[in-house]
């Protein structure tokens, strides 16, 4: 489990008793994008700095602590990460801060499914 100094500085967050939820395929299904546009969004956003997988090579040697994207939904659902990112997402860090990003609805929708789809990968080979 990584120990990361993120702030997420949004309200009605993650409480600590949803991290390891797995059963997020029981979500409300609002999530619902569109996985090529997501994973248009994610190679200009976040893969800058995020990895698709936790054994991947990181893009960006400043920030060898961003967690994969299939990461996100293996340990909590990723609904929680809609809300986040609807309201501004801020990570802080020591050498790098994470930008904050303004998507819309659509795109984080697109986003999310993207990234589930990403999580669904890493979970069928059982990565970590
Ligand atoms: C400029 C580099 C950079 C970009 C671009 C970036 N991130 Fe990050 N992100 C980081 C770093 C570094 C961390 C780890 C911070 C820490 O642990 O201190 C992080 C952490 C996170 C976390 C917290 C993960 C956790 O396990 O606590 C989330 C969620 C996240 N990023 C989502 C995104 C999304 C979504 C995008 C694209 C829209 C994105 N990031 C783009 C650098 C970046």
């Amino acid at each position: 489990m990584q120990k990361s100094s993120l702030v997420i500085l949004v309200t009605g967050i993650v409480a600590a008793g949803m991290w390891g939820i797995g059963d997020y395929m029981s979500h409300r299904g609002e999530l619902y994008g569109d996985v090529e546009r997501g994973q248009a969004i994610a190679e200009q956003t976040c893969l800058q700095c995020h990895t698709k997988f936790d054994d991947d090579p990181h893009p960006n040697p400043e920030a060898q602590n961003a967690p994969s994207l299939a990461s996100f939904g293996q340990r909590w659902p990723l609904e929680n990460l809609e809300e986040a990112l609807a309201e501004g997402i801020t990570v802080s860090h020591d050498n790098i801060t994470m930008p904050e990003f303004s998507l819309t609805p659509e795109s984080i929708a697109d986003l999310l499914s993207y990234m589930e789809k990403l999580t669904q990968e890493a979970n069928a080979k059982a990565v970590k």
